[in-house]
């Protein structure tokens, strides 16, 4: 399989942590339910590739994630390689906490809103009340010992409210991470950030004491930017990225939202700056085309795409 020249560059850190969202922002957008079997080979496919943390599924209620109902089914078929603290699960409420614990989960992801209409439509609730909702989730997975991220969205743009303040999204990070997480990942939910406000809003988070060895970046790619965006965030000292193999995903609740950045195109350019990943790309593109194969359309990533296409080149040699 055809790969990128190594050309490292000075600044960027030596290895990154890929955070896997496939299965759970990838998929939780998916119209047509996808069996829970096949959820599951999808998880198996992506360890066996590589991807040491993936984010597995959401406990959220069915009647707004009805993709991902299956969660507690979909654990329990998994095993041993769905639980870990590489293995984190969305979890809105202590609702949701109870339910991840009795399937023997070891790390969740609480997910808040820097908006209000955002936190309103996502979690039916106002932002301050959620990050009420969220303190006794934090408390009680701390006292049980689990790893705890905090998602914040709209980090970089609202399709209600438009542009979002930088203070307001520090304010509310700050706040969530009061609570006691571990990680904070910030959310480009519909992809309309730009790199000087990757830096900017990094800096600002740096001075109210969020450091980047604490951030991950989570970009959806809708307007191309999602990689860009990565690389300003690695050249700050970000060493974690949500990335979703095949470019899968959207928000059921930001219909604006399009999929994550590819994990292959992430993948491709962090194996061109030799930046190590641990990731076999090959067995990720094969997983993607499989996957595809199930969900009936083509996979986005241009990378998929030009390895596809470049393997059939060569097999015409
Ligand atoms: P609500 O309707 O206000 O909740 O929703 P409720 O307390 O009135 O409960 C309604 C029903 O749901 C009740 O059942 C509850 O028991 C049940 P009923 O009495 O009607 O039979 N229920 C639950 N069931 C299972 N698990 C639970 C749970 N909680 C309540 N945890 C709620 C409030 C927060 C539950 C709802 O709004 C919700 O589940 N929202 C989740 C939405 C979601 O998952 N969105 C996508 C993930 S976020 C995202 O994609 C962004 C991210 O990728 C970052 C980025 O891109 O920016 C992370
Ligand atoms: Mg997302």
């Amino acid at each position: 399989m055809r790969r990128p020249q190594h050309e490292p560059q000075t600044g960027m850190p030596g290895r990154v942590t890929i955070y896997e969202v496939g299965p759970r922002d990838g998929l939780q957008n998916e119209k047509t339910l996808v069996p829970v079997e096949v959820k599951a080979e999808f998880i198996r496919r992506l360890v066996a590739a590589g991807l040491d943390t993936v984010e597995t599924t959401s406990f959220v209620a069915p009647a707004w994630v009805p993709q991902l109902a299956d969660s507690a089914a979909l654990l329990g078929l998994l095993g041993e390689v769905g639980r870990g603290r590489n293995r984190p699960v969305l979890v809105p409420n202590e609702r949701g906490l109870d339910a991840a614990l009795s399937q023997g989960a070891q790390a969740i992801a609480i997910f808040g809103s820097a908006t209000e209409t955002f936190a309103r439509k996502n979690l039916n609730t106002g932002v301050e009340e959620s990050i009420a909702m969220f303190s006794p989730v934090v408390e009680r997975a701390r006292a049980e010992g689990l790893w705890v991220r905090a998602y914040v969205s709209m980090c970089f743009g609202d399709p209600w409210e438009g542009d979002v303040p930088v203070d307001q999204v520090v304010d509310v990070a700050a706040r969530i991470m009061d609570l006691g997480c571990d990680q904070l990942s910030l959310g480009d939910t519909i992809g309309t950030g730009t790199t000087g406000h990757v830096h900017r809003l990094l800096d600002a988070l740096d001075t109210k004491g969020i450091g980047a060895e604490r951030i991950g970046v989570h970009f959806h790619d809708t307007y191309g930017q999602a990689l860009a965006n990565t690389l300003a965030a690695l050249a700050h000292g970000v060493t974690v990225v949500d990335a979703s193999t095949g470019g899968l995903g959207g928000c059921p609740y930001a219909k604006s939202a399009t999929g994550n950045l590819a994990t292959e195109d992430l993948v491709w350019a962090l194996d061109g700056l030799g930046i190590e990943t641990g990731v076999d790309l090959e067995a990720l593109v094969e997983t993607s085309v499989w996957m595809a194969g199930h969900l009936g359309r083509p996979s986005p990533s241009r990378v998929v795409k030009a390895l596809a296409s470049s393997s059939n080149d060569a097999s015409d040699d």
